[in-house]
């Protein structure tokens, strides 16, 4: 089969390697059918994410078709349309045993800790496989684990109906957060840079939008919401002045909440956290939302297939992360048909 490998940073290549086979009774075999491209696949091929090992074949936004049944598995048929839910867990720490495996001490992502989906065939536990609708095609199904982030996000701070949500970043982990704080019932507003992400994110529903290179976000945010602050501030971007922002745009008794993982400190008066009581947490992964989303995708409720805004074929998978290294201001969603 054929397989998406990151050799050692900067360098990717599609190589042959050999068909997995099940071993396990409740294992699945898949013949994989998309891979999403992430920021974190880039990360990988730079050399930049220090989970990473290598020679690692990438690939955690993937779904693909059952092609054959370990004798213990129930839920799964052969012909079954299904995501990869990327990720493992001890069961034994303390996360674990309070129900957040997503930050288990010894967690491991399919595609960063171990071998991912960015290939022909792939052999997954049944319980880490979800099953969706025929009726949705691969486009769609490729979206469903940067939503699950983003279900997770809105989980975290615990966004309402009625509240006004600050989003910093319109990338796709911010569109993700975007789409699914209107499904809560949220007001969003959304700031970046790229005016052509803005456009897309006031076409998913955005209320307002907002351009830090030509606006004073504090000033903006504050107008938006006649002086209130934000209810909810998710940092979708994850610089040290983002999340400085972040805690200045709040309204009292606000959530904050951060998706990045840059290592840079930033300034932040204790005053402005404690005056307002603010809860400020970190949103990783997800735990339990590949049902709730898979369940919202089914329904068609959605409607996200443009944010798919290129797709591939696997052996054109070095074009496929050239166009996302080169960042043209309308690249979105880069997918690869495996
Ligand atoms: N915690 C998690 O589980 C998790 C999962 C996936 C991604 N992430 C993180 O989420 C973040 C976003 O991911 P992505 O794939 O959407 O990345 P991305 O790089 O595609 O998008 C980031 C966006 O932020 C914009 N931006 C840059 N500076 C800005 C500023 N000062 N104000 C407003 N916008 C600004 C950029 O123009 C870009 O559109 C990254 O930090 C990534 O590491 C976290
Ligand atoms: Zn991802
Ligand atoms: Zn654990």
């Amino acid at each position: 089969m054929k397989a998406i490998q990151v050799k050692e940073p900067g360098n990717l290549q599609v190589v042959e390697m050999e068909a997995p086979e099940i071993i396990h009774p409740s294992e699945v075999k898949i013949r994989m059918k998309v891979m999403g491209i992430c920021g974190s696949d880039m990360h990988i091929l730079h050399g930049e994410n220090p989970f990473a090992s290598y020679p690692r074949v990438i690939g955690h936004e993937v779904a693909g078709e059952i092609v054959e049944i370990g004798e213990e598995v129930t839920a799964l048929k052969v012909g079954d349309k299904v995501v990869i839910e990327p990720m493992t867990s001890c069961g034994e720490c303390y996360a674990c045993q309070q129900g957040r495996p997503n930050v288990c001490e010894k967690v491991e992502v399919y595609g960063v800790h171990r071998e991912g989906g960015g290939r022909e065939t792939m052999v997954m536990p049944e319980s880490l496989v979800h099953k969706v609708d025929e009726s949705l095609d691969w486009k769609e199904i490729a979206l469903i684990e940067p939503f699950t982030i983003g279900a997770q996000s809105i989980y975290r701070g615990q966004v309402q109906e009625g509240d006004h949500v600050f989003i910093i970043g319109a990338g796709p982990i911010g569109l993700c957060c975007l789409k699914m704080a209107k499904q809560a019932g949220a007001k969003v507003a959304i700031s970046d840079i790229n005016e052509k992400r803005l456009a897309f994110a006031e076409r998913w529903g955005a209320d307002d939008l907002i351009n830090p290179q030509q606006e004073n976000v504090e000033e903006q945010v504050s107008r938006w919401t006649s002086g209130m602050g934000a209810n909810v501030v998710i940092d979708a971007v994850g610089l040290p002045q983002t999340v400085e922002q972040a805690i200045a745009v709040t309204s009292v008794a606000a959530r904050v909440v951060l998706l990045g993982f840059d290592q840079k400190f930033s300034e932040i008066a204790q005053v402005g956290i404690t005056k307002k009581e603010l809860t400020i947490c970190g949103s990783r992964l997800q735990t339990h939302r590949f049902g709730p989303v898979v369940e919202m995708f089914n329904s068609q409720q959605l409607h996200v297939e443009d944010l798919v805004s290129h797709q591939y074929d696997l052996n054109e998978a070095k074009e496929a992360f050239q166009l996302m290294e080169e960042a043209h201001p309308e690249v979105r969603k880069v997918i690869i048909k495996l």
